[in-house]
């Protein structure tokens, strides 16, 4: 593809983050977020802000790439055959938005024949911009994002989530506690794109989650991948978009945050903590290095 075209994609992508991200302060602002239950029994939210967000971006794209396919989380996307598939969480942190809790934001990807060519995140409370294009990096508010350097899990800071579905949700348990006893802390931010760009930040220095859908994933991903992260399914195997179980980390940590989930898998939790000058299997022993500036 001409590299004009990535640039296209990519520019469209950041217009239409900022113009959601104003149409979802607005909707704070004006108090009319109509928080409403996507389903009986469920804690999954869906708000006027995430409705609004979603109908910009899916008109502007419509009109401007009509024979591109676009799937977007509250379900207005369209399907087709063409090579090109936008990938939208048009509100990523629902919960949080729902409560002022200010860590949520718009997630926008690009992927031409299964390859992510572009990502996009904003978060417009925190007017907080990241943007990835393949081979060519990542950045926030302009400046170049790369991993952090922590080596040892005792000295990393972590990040997970938990699905909407109580079972699911559960089944995070063990590797939660397994890895709130083996790191130096770890975080449930509940934003999943915000919590991968944080990783591609330095902020984090690993991140997993399980049960997750496309558009939780493919712009943070591409971030973490493009500031020199590693990403993977939980096993090691290879991650897609579809997987929906992710691991993301700065590459440095990836064999030891396998290992721990794997611990998990196996039904095993830890019942005390582990001494931070205990190795834990797969990490290797070097000094922290703080994560850039950013
Ligand atoms: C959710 C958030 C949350 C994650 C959930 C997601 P939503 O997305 O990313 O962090 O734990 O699994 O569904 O509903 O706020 O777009
Ligand atoms: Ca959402
Ligand atoms: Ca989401």
């Amino acid at each position: 593809m001409a590299e004009a075209a990535v640039r296209e994609l990519r520019e469209t992508a950041i217009a239409l983050v900022h113009e959601a991200g104003a149409a979802i302060l607005a909707v704070s602002e004006a108090g009319v977020r109509d928080i409403q239950f996507k389903g009986e029994g469920t804690r999954d939210l869906v708000t006027e802000a995430d409705k609004r967000s979603e109908a910009i971006i899916v008109e502007t794209i419509t009109r401007r790439f009509p024979d591109h396919r676009i799937l977007a989380e509250e379900g207005t996307g369209t399907g087709g055959t063409g090579a090109y598939r936008w990938i939208i969480d048009p509100l990523d942190g629902t919960t949080n938005f729902a409560h002022s809790y200010p860590l949520f934001c718009v997630s926008i990807a690009v992927e031409r024949a299964g390859e992510m060519l572009v990502g996009v995140v904003f978060a417009p409370y925190l007017r907080e911009l990241f943007v990835a294009s393949r081979g060519e990096g990542a950045t926030l508010n302009g400046r170049p994002l790369t991993v952090s350097g922590t080596t040892e899990l005792p000295k990393a800071l972590l990040c997970t989530g938990f699905p909407y579905r109580l079972d699911a949700s559960t089944s995070n348990l063990s590797h939660w506690s397994n890895f709130v006893l083996r790191s130096q802390g770890t975080r449930r931010d509940g934003a999943a794109a915000l919590d991968l760009c944080y990783v591609a930040a330095g902020r984090y220095d690993g991140f997993w989650e399980f049960s997750l859908s496309p558009w939780d994933m493919a712009a943070g991903a591409l971030m973490v991948q493009e500031a020199g992260g590693t990403i993977s399914m939980p096993a090691g195997t290879p991650y897609t978009p579809e997987s929906r179980d992710i691991v993301a980390s700065n590459g440095h940590l990836h064999a030891a945050m396998l290992d721990t989930l794997a611990i998990g898998r196996n039904g095993h939790g830890t019942t005390g903590p582990v001494s931070q000058s205990q190795p834990v299997a797969g990490s290797t022993s070097s000094s922290h290095e703080p994560p850039p500036a950013t």
